[in-house]
């Protein structure tokens, strides 16, 4: 049977890992997959998850199965973070998932499930692994415009155009913050217009929201995710723990349906509960279990915080540095735009024979598309990195 398989397309942001990892070279820079490093290079262990496994060790008494949407609590405590008190707690559904990703494709699921024929209108570009999923599904995606080549910044114009073509019953994904792959953001008056005209034109909104306080701080990432959800007839957020607490590989994340009518919540739960179990059954707890001891902790709440906000502090010291290094060498401000871009990434908008030049001729791994993981970089590596593209032609 297996000879009739076919090889898969490979993933362009793991091919990436692949190719850094067997590089020999010692001065090579990594700044592919999404994975925040702090200076010295390392992915670390928050102190606050460190602090909560401890406890945990000490106080888990068993290993049975939790139920099917996870721990509520965890979903209560996730719920809090992201939507503060934008929705009231009945309207929501949700269930825990496997990283930010088990959520994405359990909300394609749902979607599929509910309207066969839906299709899902996805900013170009997007997260590659969105596309792939959907054409798993078999669910037709439509590219809306979204990033400006020449500007680096978003085209509202050319989005708002696009978003005119929606049809009643299409899903709009649109990333809470910290777009991924671009680094370029909707502002808070955008993101209302489209809400307006989601309305308007009877579609569903999608958030995927996995780097919320990356940007310009945990209460502000979350300010147009939670304009949508309370705005909207209904909505669906797929949530990503992986990257704000730090916790990649324990796969933690939260699918919500919100639905301004909370007689509906009922039936959006029970569907949420049996993707859960068509799909792998029980979600993963640990990572749950973690979130949830540090955000109902008082102190350890705290502490996480202000780890977070240094990582955010980092990336966006590293983003000036870059920009303004860019500037000296160029002469121009046509890179100023790194220092405008939030999150972890940013897209440079250099040709792939650029990109190709830049891991051939020095070491330096980037997506295709010219996406950097701004947390890839360091003090000592923006300079390498600012005079390598000048050299590339870039
Ligand atoms: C990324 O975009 O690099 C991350 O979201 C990691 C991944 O799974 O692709």
């Amino acid at each position: 049977m297996f000879e009739q398989l076919k090889e898969p397309s490979a993933d362009k942001i793991l091919m990436l890992m692949q190719l850094y990892r067997e590089d020999p070279r010692e001065q090579k820079i990594d700044l592919g997959v999404g994975v925040y490093k702090n200076p010295e290079g390392v992915t670390p262990i928050m102190r606050a998850i460190k602090a909560a496994e401890q406890k945990w060790w000490g106080e888990e008494t068993t290993k049975a199965y939790t139920g099917l949407a996870g721990d509520p609590a965890f979903s209560d405590a996730m719920i809090g973070l992201v939507l503060g008190d934008a929705v009231p707690r009945e309207n929501v559904a949700a269930v825990a998932t496997p990283g930010g990703t088990g959520a994405v494709r359990q909300a394609f699921e749902l979607v599929r499930m509910a309207t066969p024929k839906a299709r899902v209108h996805v900013s170009n570009p997007t997260w590659p692994n969105h596309l792939s999923i959907l054409k798993h599904l078999g669910i037709e995606a439509v590219p809306y415009r979204y990033f400006d080549e020449t500007t680096c910044g978003v085209d509202f114009a050319g989005m708002m155009e696009d978003l005119e073509k929606v049809e009643e019953g299409d899903v709009v994904l649109l990333h809470g913050c910290c777009h991924n792959p671009t680094g370029a953001n909707l502002n808070l008056t955008e993101f209302k217009a489209v809400i307006e005209l989601m309305i308007a034109k009877g579609a569903l909104p999608m958030i995927d929201i996995a780097y919320q306080g990356f940007g310009d701080g945990l209460d502000v990432d979350a300010l147009a995710t939670r304009e949508v959800a309370s705005a909207c007839p209904e909505t669906l957020i797929a949530a990503s723990c992986s990257k704000n607490f730090g916790i990649y590989r324990e796969r933690t994340g939260l699918l919500m349906a919100i639905s301004q009518d909370s007689s509906k919540q009922k039936v959006a739960q029970g569907n949420l509960a049996y993707l859960n179990r068509q799909n792998y059954s029980f979600p993963p707890d640990h990572g749950a279990r973690l979130v949830t001891l540090v955000l109902n902790d008082d102190k350890l709440r705290a502490d996480w915080q202000s780890e977070l906000e240094d990582v955010r502090l980092n990336m966006l010291s590293l983003r000036e540095q870059l920009a303004s290094e860019m500037q000296r060498l160029t002469k121009s401000d046509r890179y100023g735009f790194i220092a405008q871009h939030r999150g972890m990434f940013s897209r440079l908008g250099l040709s792939t024979e650029i990109v190709e030049a830049l891991r051939k001729d020095h070491g330096i791994y980037m997506v295709g598309d010219s996406r950097i993981n701004i947390a890839g970089l360091n003090k000592e590596t923006v300079p390498v990195l600012a005079k390598a593209i000048v050299e590339a032609g870039g």
